[in-house]
């Protein structure tokens, strides 16, 4: 099923999974209103299996019209219910914060796959409220390990970030002894340790996937890199870099992202953690000046300028993704070069609609 919506890209570079092994999958995805998690939404919604999904989001970010627009809804069909019927299944929407346990184990019944994506995101509102990053990132994580748990749940997909690695010298791998530098770092590698409690006491198969720098179409509300760029440019205003722009990141794109939850969904393991980025390097003035091309053919002038450096912010990070690619049988597919170009697109047709 193709998402009515003209701004969605549709999710072509994805491999065509195996339906029936996901047809008798109910999947609980938290912070399914968000960015991945709305793009999630709409890619298992366009395998027409009959999945049930539902998704736990507070709303604090995401929207019920992200993800009225990712089952491919017009925003009228959905008035009145948080529960759609769409050509690939069903979907339901609850509204609750993964803070509160009672909200996480009504909302995990009957769920056989949990992706928890539902978090305080980024670094800087960690710096700034370190407290209020703990309790949803480390409460919020262990109420959805519980409910899981509880729930019969087989399959626990934890999204954790690059940021519990922290300082270290890249490319950043599993086996890396974590040294995180901001508080979402601290929060994410508590995560990822009480997901390896869960497997190793409770056998609930845990997967922690650590992402790279996601972007891509959708990403609309984020203050990413790309992201952040490509709005600042379109709006007139100057883009914004922190420190001198030689830090460098991984940066992924959200198909093959996708691509790496659902591998994870699929795959008979427990208690893993996963690198899921490009393994290749780019500074943020490279990237920068990438868009900034891009911009240009559309005649978009983008103005550049340095501001103080971030507190919590590494200085180098890309990962080594051999371990996903040896057991999830996942590499990335798309180039830096063309998934730019489809954000650009994207960011370009919501502006004009
Ligand atoms: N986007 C990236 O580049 C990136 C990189 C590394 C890791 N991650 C992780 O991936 C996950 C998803 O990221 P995203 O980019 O889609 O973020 P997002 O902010 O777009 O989406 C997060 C969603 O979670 C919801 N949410 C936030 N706090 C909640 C709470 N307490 N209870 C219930 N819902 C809550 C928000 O409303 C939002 O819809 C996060 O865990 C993030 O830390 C993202």
């Amino acid at each position: 099923m193709s998402p009515n919506s003209s701004l969605l890209t549709p999710h072509s570079s994805l491999s065509s999974p195996n339906s029936s092994l996901l047809t008798p999958h109910f999947w609980l995805i938290t912070g399914g209103c968000g960015f991945i998690g709305s793009s999630l939404v709409s890619y298992l919604l366009e395998m027409k299996a009959g999945l049930r999904i539902r998704i736990l989001d507070n709303l604090s970010v995401g929207g019920r019209k992200d993800l009225v627009t990712a089952c491919g809804l017009q925003e009228a069909e959905s008035i009145a219910s948080d529960t759609w019927q769409t050509g690939g299944g069903a979907c339901e929407l609850v509204a609750g914060d993964i803070q509160d346990p009672e909200a996480c184990f009504k909302a995990a019944q009957g769920a056989k796959i949990v992706v928890h994506l539902a978090a305080n995101t980024g670094v800087g509102p960690s710096v700034d409220d370190p407290r209020g990053d703990m309790q949803a990132n480390v409460l919020g994580t262990l109420n959805m390990l519980e409910a899981a748990r509880h729930s019969g749940a087989q399959k626990f997909i934890f999204a954790s970030s690059g940021a519990p690695v922290g300082e270290v010298s890249p490319p950043i791998h599993e086996e890396l002894a974590p040294h995180p530098v901001s508080p979402y770092g601290a929060s994410k590698l508590a995560g990822e340790g009480y997901c390896s409690a869960y497997f190793r006491t409770y056998g609930l198969k845990t997967v922690a996937l650590r992402f790279g720098n996601v972007y891509g179409p959708g990403s609309t509300h984020k203050s990413s890199i790309v992201a952040k760029f490509i709005k600042q440019a379109l709006a007139g205003e100057a883009c914004e870099i922190y420190g001198d722009g030689t830090q460098t990141r991984d940066f992924i794109y959200r198909d093959d992202l996708l691509e790496a939850i659902l591998r994870s969904a699929r795959a008979d393991i427990g208690g893993e953690i996963f690198q899921i980025a490009t393994s290749k390097e780019h500074s943020v003035n490279e990237v920068s000046e990438f868009i900034k091309q891009k911009l240009k053919k559309h005649r978009i002038p983008m103005e550049i300028i340095h501001t103080e450096p971030r507190l919590g912010d590494v200085q180098r990070n890309y990962s080594d993704t051999t371990k996903a690619r040896n057991i999830l049988g996942w590499t990335p597919k798309e180039t830096l070069d063309s998934g730019l170009e489809k954000t650009v697109r994207f960011f370009l047709a919501q502006a004009s609609s």
